[in-house]
């Protein structure tokens, strides 16, 4: 591993927290019960005055490396909490749970150990999972608005087996825990429009060293314990809240005919945005966009 002063990955993140505190967020972390213990960014001022709104990452890297854009840009408008799911960032416990459901089930925790007693909740890939499920359980009381993001909540077993044909992988995890820059360099491919062209080994194995190595066999267990996509049929039930669901058109790992079937699904008048030339990543690849999306949504 190198050390870190010559690690373009550490060097990164190094700015990315600095964004993140130049919003007005600190990097805290709470006992959330006896067994588990969450990292997350909170305001360091929080305002009587604003909405609260939740930010849930996906699988792969951690909060920061997913939100940075949208963070500046809610953080004058709104309270804005960035937690680290389980195993990821400094996010851990010693329970054997496992399930997309049992993070929820934290996060909830989470936000009634800060008093967060009304707030909007937008979840991305694996965090869009935990987001639906944290406004199943805690309602439209406390759950006010919902933004599913690049999130096949409504997938089944032949959608993961596509998924597998189309990375031609046996194993999910060869995907979506890639221990080779080669299989980095593949999921790159199923998740960004545009990959940079140049990515040398040395930059691509950083990345594995720092962010994909840590907690490696209880993310393989996420991934078992995931509850979606087991089945050969999916029946998820509606949401009571109003809901945005936000897709990149060139998803390459959930493909965008998931999302029109979530909309059918997931509450009569959900609204659908669908972003072009984008593909797993739109937060990311077309922040603008997203960003003008989510603000209508959430401010409307
Ligand atoms: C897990 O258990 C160990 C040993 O009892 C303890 O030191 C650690 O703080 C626990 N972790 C969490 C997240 O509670
Ligand atoms: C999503 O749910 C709807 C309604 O339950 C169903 O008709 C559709 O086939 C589901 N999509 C998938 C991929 O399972």
């Amino acid at each position: 591993m190198a050390p870190s002063f010559l690690s373009v990955v550490s060097l990164f993140a190094a700015y990315i927290r600095h964004c993140f505190k130049a919003a007005g967020l600190a990097s805290r972390t709470l006992s959330v019960d006896a067994q588990t213990t969450m990292h997350f960014w909170a305001p360091i001022h929080q305002s009587a005055h604003k909405p609260s709104v939740v930010l849930i990452h996906g699988f792969g890297l951690e909060a920061i490396w997913q939100w940075r854009r949208q963070v500046q840009i809610l953080a004058p408008l709104f309270n804005v909490y960035v937690p680290d799911l389980l195993f990821f960032g400094g996010s851990t416990t010693n329970s054997s749970e496992r399930s997309e459901v049992f993070q929820a089930a934290c996060v909830g925790k989470l936000l009634d150990l800060l008093d967060l007693e009304r707030f909007h909740v937008v979840g991305t890939s694996y965090g869009g999972m935990v987001a639906y499920n944290l406004a199943q359980m805690l309602g439209k009381e406390r759950v006010q608005k919902v933004v599913i993001a690049s999130s096949g909540v409504n997938m089944t077993k032949t959608d993961n087996a596509d998924l597998l044909q189309r990375a031609q992988f046996d194993h999910i995890h060869q995907l979506l825990l890639p221990a080779t820059p080669q299989h980095l360099r593949k999921l790159l491919s199923l998740t960004v429009h545009r990959p940079p062209k140049i990515l040398p080994n040395f930059l691509l194995g950083d990345f594995l060293d720092k962010l994909y190595a840590e907690n490696r066999k209880e993310k393989m267990e996420l991934l078992k314990g995931l509850t979606i996509g087991r089945d050969s049929t999916s029946n998820i039930s509606p949401l009571e809240q109003e809901v945005l669901i936000i897709w990149g058109e060139e998803d390459g790992i959930f493909p965008v005919q998931l999302a029109r079937e979530l909309k059918r699904v997931i509450s009569e008048k959900a609204r659908l945005e669908l972003i072009k030339e984008a593909s797993h990543v739109p937060q990311i690849e077309k922040a603008g966009e997203f960003n003008n999306i989510l603000l209508n949504f959430l401010k409307g």
